[in-house]
């Protein structure tokens, strides 16, 4: 399978640290952020991986990760988002020629996880899969609703609900089947003017073809100024002894 990660936008909520450079090129402890969702799809297997960047500092991109072979991959290409806030699904769009008919892993540019994704990858055969993770403030994220009667399946996908149905996140790690393309072609902007993954997903929910997985580790969207000092705690933890400050 194929991988794409999404680092387009312009990472308003993180000005004036965005102003000069790309938010997914923001260091998490000692690797820039993009590092993380490229080792998660290199260790799942996944070498072949398109890029999509968009905004003022696009051509950074190569300067860091250059050809990609430093990380394992064979294959590295590059696609750039003209509308820079068009939407993940916008976004998403421009991996159809690369996607070549086949089913891909998606993974959003400021997501990082110690997960091993794996065994949904190779378990995938048509549909989508979105992985879920419990939070402590689900409205910041894309909310599923369960079935009461079978809490294995989702009934709907809520973009940032001021009333959560259920405290799970929809992570920004999906895999999607050939059709995803069509489905994002039928997707109309939402309030905010952006193609909304969430809304290609109840597409598929609605088609009965959602399936979803828990991530099985840590899980961080490093987005916010919060969650990118929490994402740096935990990476310091984890790769090393946590640096000490004296005062
Ligand atoms: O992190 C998980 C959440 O990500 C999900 O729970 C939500 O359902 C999903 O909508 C998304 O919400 P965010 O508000 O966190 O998305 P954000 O606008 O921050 O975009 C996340 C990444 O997607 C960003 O780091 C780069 C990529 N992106 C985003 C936009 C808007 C693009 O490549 N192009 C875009 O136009």
């Amino acid at each position: 399978m194929k991988g794409v990660i999404l680092a387009g936008g312009l990472g308003t909520r993180l000005y004036p640290l965005t102003y000069a450079t790309n938010k997914h090129l923001l260091p998490v402890y000692n690797q820039p952020m993009i590092f993380y969702p490229i080792q998660t799809l290199v260790k799942a297997g996944i070498t072949e991986i398109m890029i999509v960047v968009s905004g003022p500092h696009s051509g950074d991109f190569i300067h860091v990760l250059k050809n990609g072979k430093e990380f394992g991959i064979t294959h590295l290409e590059y696609a750039y988002q003209e509308k820079p806030n068009g939407g993940i699904a916008d976004a998403l769009a421009l991996a159809e020629d690369f996607a070549d008919s086949g089913a891909i892993t998606v993974i959003l540019g400021d997501n990082t996880t110690d997960a091993d994704i794996s065994p949904s990858i190779k378990s995938f055969k048509e549909g989508a899969l979105v992985f879920v993770k419990k939070v402590s403030d689900p409205t910041r994220f894309g909310v599923p609703k369960f079935d009461p009667s079978d809490n294995k399946k989702i009934l709907e996908i809520l973009e940032k609900p001021k009333d959560p149905p259920s405290d799970f996140a929809v992570t920004g790690l999906y895999i999607y089947d050939k059709n995803v393309f069509e489905h994002i072609r039928n997707c109309k902007p939402s309030g905010r003017g952006e193609l909304e993954i969430t809304d290609v997903n109840n597409v598929y929910i609605q088609k009965g073809q959602l399936g979803w997985a828990e991530l099985d580790g840590y899980w961080l969207d490093a987005g916010t100024y919060d969650t990118l000092l929490q994402a740096n705690v935990y990476w310091s933890k984890k790769e090393s002894a946590p640096v000490k400050i004296s005062e």
